[in-house]
């Protein structure tokens, strides 16, 4: 029972096979799927993959990088298709200072009008940050993001970091990235978040675990990642794919 809580089946990676791949999600264990809009067009891709499949829900919002071309009444948009069901939060949203294709006050722009739409419609947030550590803590503290809550996916930053993260009630998000030999930083992190604050994720297409790194990622390699955290901690897969289920829950405010 394996929730794959940050996964992007619109894109186009998947243009070939997509229905074949996500009919056998269940059969092999992955048993809930949130796909993540990230530019405009992928937010009603998403709201028609939730619609197609039982097991698939979503969240509605615009990455970093891709909020460029946007006119700033788009954001009614977003706040429509939140209202939608199986919208289970707003994301992703946050700073790409690695890309660095938008300019900062416009990726500014965006977090903060997207971190008032969650507030205002009681959704968590899935927030995208890359190389922007800190001025991604600044405006969530003053945000007053403890308020909203939510994730932030694809963790890439220290373990200090990651306990002020926790300490605004976040959860972290780990994925393929935690197998790389070279992840030092996140496997300490890995060992160090609270177990029942982890959340397990893809980024699919991207993002793909040893052994597949470099290829294209699906949820059906999360065992892999399952089996790297279980190791760093010393405890049991089953006790790593039981409590970041039930963490998914509560971090998307599922019943069950
Ligand atoms: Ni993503």
């Amino acid at each position: 029972m394996i929730f794959d809580t940050h996964a992007h089946y619109d894109d186009g990676a998947f243009d070939e096979d997509r229905a074949l791949l996500l009919d056998s999600m269940k059969e092999q264990g992955i048993e809930r799927i949130v796909n993540i809009s990230s530019d405009f067009a992928s937010i009603q891709k998403t709201l028609d993959l939730t619609k197609a499949y039982d097991f698939i829900y979503g969240a509605v919002g615009i990455h970093p990088s891709d909020c460029g071309e946007l006119e700033k009444s788009q954001i009614e948009y977003i706040r429509e298709k939140s209202k939608e069901d199986k919208i289970l939060a707003i994301g992703e949203i946050g700073l790409d200072y690695y890309w660095d294709n938008v300019p900062r006050d416009v990726q500014k722009w965006w977090f903060e009008a997207q971190m008032e739409v969650a507030r205002e419609e009681k959704l968590p947030v899935v927030i995208h940050s890359r190389d922007a550590a800190k001025d991604t803590m600044d405006m969530m503290k003053a945000l007053r993001a403890e308020e909203i809550g939510g994730v932030v996916h694809c963790y890439s930053y220290s373990v200090e970091m990651a306990k002020t993260f926790l300490d605004m009630g976040f959860y972290i998000g780990i994925g393929g990235v935690v197998t790389f030999k070279n992840s030092k930083k996140l496997k300490e992190v890995a060992k160090y978040v609270p177990l029942d604050r982890i959340v397990l994720e893809t980024d699919c297409p991207y993002l793909s675990p040893v052994p597949y790194r470099g290829k294209r990622n699906s949820s059906l390699h999360l065992p892999y990642v399952v089996t790297e955290i279980a190791a760093l901690r010393g405890i049991s897969e089953e006790e790593v794919v039981k409590a970041t289920y039930q963490n998914t829950l509560d971090l998307y405010r599922m019943e069950q």
